[in-house]
This record gives structure tokens, C-alpha cells and sequence, in this order.
């Protein structure tokens, strides 16, 4: 039988982190709409995006995937706890921004950054309960971590990913381990992707450095493509079961 919507038992916050072009959003996108985008933009703060997916346990035949409800609907509900101060800081740079376009009059169409939260929902049933897991994407770049470090706040799981064609985001791994003891709960679950696995002939990443890597470290490790979707709805769902 199914539930409402907005019933749930458990609720997992899991965020997405790593360098900046890793292919996090895509990830995400591949996930929740089955969309890949080859000219994706940065992510500028954090975005929004929901999908409800049901998945029963093993003594159940597996429903067909829900789409999601009305994404206004979670954008009402979500805007409302967007966390004050990033509320107000962003609502202040994109007037601010404004502004001083409108002073300088420069006639360049430089966008005003829109700051919207990308949290992706869904709902996963074990054992006859429903867990609701909200995905967070962030930005990876340097200039908006301020604002992101207080994402990590209540995150059960983090999903680091780096590129497997570029070897600094490979390195970087451990910077953002670092932010995440340092921010993080200290029990969170982390799972190490390397993305990109389409991209064969400019691997530049061994898969065996990166999972004894990701061994001594005591994170769950895996290969994903979000072009080609391998290991996508794979990893999502390992980390939750991790979780749980
Ligand atoms: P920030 O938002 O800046 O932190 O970056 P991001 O990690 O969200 O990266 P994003 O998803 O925007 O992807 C960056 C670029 O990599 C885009 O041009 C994507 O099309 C490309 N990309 C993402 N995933 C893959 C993949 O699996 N294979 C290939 N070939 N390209 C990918
Ligand atoms: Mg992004």
C-alpha cells in the first residue's frame, strides 16, 4: 500500500561535495530526472530539485518508479527552511548585485545570482517503512564554501566525488575529508565516487590507487558515469543502505 507523500519514518540529509566540474549536479540530475547536460553551469550556491522513489523490500515485488509531486509544491515547503542567514545573505548580494548594475549602468548582462536550494527527495520503503532521504547539492567552487559549510549540519551521509581524468580532484579527497571532520557529524557515512568512467582513453586515476584510497580511510568506494548512468542509481542507493 502506499503512503502520502510526506509520511516518512526516517529521514537522511546526504550531501554532495568535491571540486568544482566533477559532475556532482549531473549526478544528481542523472538520479532524480534521468537528464544529463554536457554544458551544465556551475552551481552558484545551492539548487533545487525533487524526485520520490519507492523502492520495497525484497518480499514485495518492486513498484514502478513515482515521479515527483509538483516541484512548487517542494519549493514552497523548502524555501521556508532555508537557513536565515544564508536566506539573508543571499537575498543582499543579489540586491546588492542589482544595484550596482543598475549604479554602473554597464549594459553588460551579467546575471544576478540566484540562490535556491537543490535538495532532492525521496522516499525509499525497507521493511515496511519509509525512509525519506533529502539529497543536497553545492557548489564546489572555492568562493561560495563560506556559505556551504553550514549544509553539512544534520548530514547523515556525504557522497565525495572527484573526476577520474583529473588527478587534483583525486588529491583534493582529502581536503574535503578534512572539511567534512570538521563540520560534519563525526559518524557520517562517507562514500568515495570517482566520476567520469566514460571518459576511458583520459583515465588519469587508477581505480585500485583510488579504492585503497578509499579503504584506509574507511569509505565505501565506486566508479559512476553520469553521462553513460553507470553505477548512478547504484551508488544513491548504497550509501542509503549504508546509512540504514
Ligand atoms: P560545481 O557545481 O561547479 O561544483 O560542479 P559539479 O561538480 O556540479 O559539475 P557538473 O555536474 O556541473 O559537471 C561539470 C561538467 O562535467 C559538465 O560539463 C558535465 O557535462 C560534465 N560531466 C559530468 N559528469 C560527467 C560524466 O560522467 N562524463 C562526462 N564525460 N562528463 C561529465
Ligand atoms: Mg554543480
Amino acid at each position: 500500500a502506499r503512503r502520502a507523500e510526506e509520511e516518512y519514518d526516517y529521514l537522511f540529509k546526504v550531501v554532495l561535495i568535491g571540486d568544482s566540474g566533477v559532475g556532482k549536479s549531473n549526478l544528481l540530475s542523472r538520479f532524480t530526472r534521468n537528464e544529463f547536460c554536457l554544458e551544465s553551469k556551475s552551481t552558484i550556491g545551492v539548487e533545487f530539485a525533487t524526485r520520490t522513489l519507492q523502492v520495497s523490500d525484497p518480499s514485495h515485488p518492486a513498484p514502478p518508479l513515482v515521479p515527483s509531486v509538483s516541484p512548487g509544491f517542494f519549493l514552497l515547503r523548502w524555501t521556508f527552511h532555508l537557513d536565515q542567514m544564508i536566506g539573508f545573505w543571499l537575498l543582499l548580494r543579489a540586491l546588492l548585485d542589482l544595484f550596482l548594475d543598475r549604479v554602473s549602468r554597464s549594459g553588460n548582462d551579467r546575471s544576478i545570482p540566484i540562490l535556491i536550494r537543490w535538495i532532492s527527495e525521496f522516499g525509499t520503503l525497507v521493511e515496511g517503512r519509509i525512509i525519506k532521504s533529502q539529497i543536497w547539492d553545492t557548489a564546489g567552487q572555492e568562493r561560495y564554501r563560506a556559505i556551504t559549510s553550514a549544509y553539512y549540519r544534520g548530514a547523515l551521509g556525504a557522497i565525495l566525488v572527484y573526476d577520474v581524468t583529473k588527478p587534483i580532484t583525486f588529491e583534493n579527497v582529502s581536503r574535503w575529508l578534512k572539511e567534512l571532520r570538521d563540520h560534519a557529524d563525526p559518524n557520517i557515512v562517507i562514500m568515495l565516487i570517482g566520476n567520469k568512467t566514460d571518459l576511458k582513453q583520459l583515465r588519469a586515476v587508477a581505480s585500485e590507487d583510488a579504492q585503497s584510497y578509499a579503504e584506509t580511510e574507511g569509505l565505501s568506494y565506486i566508479e559512476t558515469s553520469a553521462l553513460e548512468a553507470t553505477n548512478v542509481e547504484q551508488a544513491f542507493q548504497l550509501i542509503l543502505a549504508e546509512i540504514y
